[in-house]
């Protein structure tokens, strides 16, 4: 059995634990800089909060300019400024951009530099100045991951900095700092929970090599993800839906955010996969959220895996209820995942999100560049199979990669980009 894990040093999780946060930022620092999400920005939450740090002994600058999606120069412009104000802490309280935008600003701030100095893997050199993560959303589950994710507008696509170092010291999470999420942050936070969850559940697994973990930031599937992630499916089958439904509903606010938390812990280690990879040049073509196009494709990635991954997807099936053997479960499972996401507004098939069937080659050629994620897949990903399973996503076409047959062979070289 191979078990491996990465995660903060510490996290602490319940409704009301946003509280902890000045004294646990008086223990990591005294110079904060506060990086919130424009949704807090000239807030009386926000006020309260610099009003509890600066009684705690931390002084704090904030950085309220933060824009979806993360673009580069953003983390430019915030570092400059945190390092003017000779910052020693980083404190992030918001949705995914801007915990990764925290994540990328401690970065720099301890190892000077741009962003594209550490796209890739293991290019952090050593520790970062230390980072208390506070989500917004229940979504990315970047308060516990090792990646920040940023758009590089000279490359035109998206582009992952993947480095433990990266990791949050601390992740507080507070599932009432959700409530005021709209129903379609809501629902694309929690669409890209779900696929953190199955993708590192069903991911590729290695041998445990002693080498893995300084080899690969994201190493697949082990006994450790895997459990996790089949709770965090559960968590969020159960929560989301009512969560989008009834956004004061507590009970459905906490198993969302407890959901994307474990996500993050699960991915965090094991990685994502196809839907994750495809999803980078979708989203630069239809300006559309990252957690839309992870839903829209996790099924069809689910119904191109299944033969590799029969046992697994029958699990997931069962989460939801189904029951029979292991074969039909298998088959059932990305229709039950997709009627779920429909069920939140995210939609069934690429076309509804504005991709043309011509690009389905050039799509499934950059997604593929991806590759620590499309290499990552249970399933052999090629220019032709990835091109058939983004042109069955546009057209809503299930079925016919449920299919067992065994695809060509992989394409000789791959350009890593991210
Ligand atoms: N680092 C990781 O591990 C990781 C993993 C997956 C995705 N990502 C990245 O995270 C980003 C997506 O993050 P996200 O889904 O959390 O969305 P987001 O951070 O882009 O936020 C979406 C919108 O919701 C608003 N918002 C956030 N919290 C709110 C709240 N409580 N109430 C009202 N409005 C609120 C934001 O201001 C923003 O307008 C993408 O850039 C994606 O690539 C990172
Ligand atoms: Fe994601």
């Amino acid at each position: 059995m191979l078990a491996l894990l990465r995660s903060p040093r510490e996290i602490m999780f319940g409704p009301g634990m946003c509280a902890a946060l000045p004294w646990v930022a008086a223990r990591e620092g005294s110079k904060a800089l506060l990086v919130v999400d424009q949704h807090l920005a000239n807030s009386d939450e926000l006020n309260e909060m610099l009003h509890q740090l600066e009684k705690a002994g931390v002084e704090t600058a904030v950085w309220a300019e933060v824009t979806p999606e993360l673009p580069s120069e953003l983390a430019i412009r915030a570092t400059d400024f945190a390092r003017d104000l000779d910052r020693d802490l980083v404190i992030t309280v918001g949705g995914g951009s801007c915990i990764d935008l925290g994540k990328v600003v401690a970065t720099m701030l301890r190892h000077g530099g741009t962003p594209s100095d550490y796209y890739g893997e293991f290019r952090v050199p050593g520790p970062n100045v230390p980072l208390i993560a506070v989500p917004t959303t229940a979504g990315t589950g970047s308060e516990a991951t090792p990646v920040a994710v940023v758009t590089d507008s000279d490359l035109g696509t998206k582009v992952g900095i993947s480095s433990p170092e990266l990791i949050p010291v601390v992740a507080i999470c507070d599932p009432e700092l959700t409530y005021s999420c709209p129903p379609s942050v809501t629902a694309s936070a929690g669409a890209d929970a779900l696929a953190h969850c199955i993708e590192s559940y069903t991911a590729r697994s290695r041998t445990g090599d002693a080498d893995l973990a300084r080899e690969r930031v994201f190493v697949g599937r082990s006994a450790l993800t895997d459990s996790l992630a089949l709770e965090g499916i559960a968590a969020i089958v159960e929560g989301l839906p009512i969560a989008y439904a009834d956004p004061l509903n507590a009970r459905a606010r906490s198993q969302s955010m407890y959901g994307s938390l474990l996500a993050g812990m699960a991915f965090g280690t094991a990685g994502t996969a196809a839907a994750h990879a495809l999803q980078y040049p979708i989203g630069a073509e239809t300006s559309t959220p990252h957690g839309v196009g992870v839903g829209c494709l996790l099924p069809y990635v689910m119904a191109f895996n299944r033969s590799e991954r029969v046992e697994e997807m029958a699990r997931i099936a069962r989460v939801f209820g189904a029951e029979g053997d292991d074969d039909a479960l298998s088959r059932r499972a990305p229709r039950l995942v997709a009627d779920f996401l429909a069920g939140i507004g995210i939609p069934r098939t690429l076309g509804e999100m504005g991709v043309a069937r011509e690009r389905a080659g050039a799509i499934a050629a950059s997604g593929l560049r991806a590759v620590r994620l499309s290499e990552n897949n249970p399933r052999v990903l090629t220019i032709e199979s990835a091109s058939r399973l983004v042109e069955a996503a546009i057209d809503g076409d299930l079925d016919s990669l449920m299919g067992d047959a065994p695809l060509a062979a992989p394409v000789a070289t791959m350009k890593e980009t991210s």
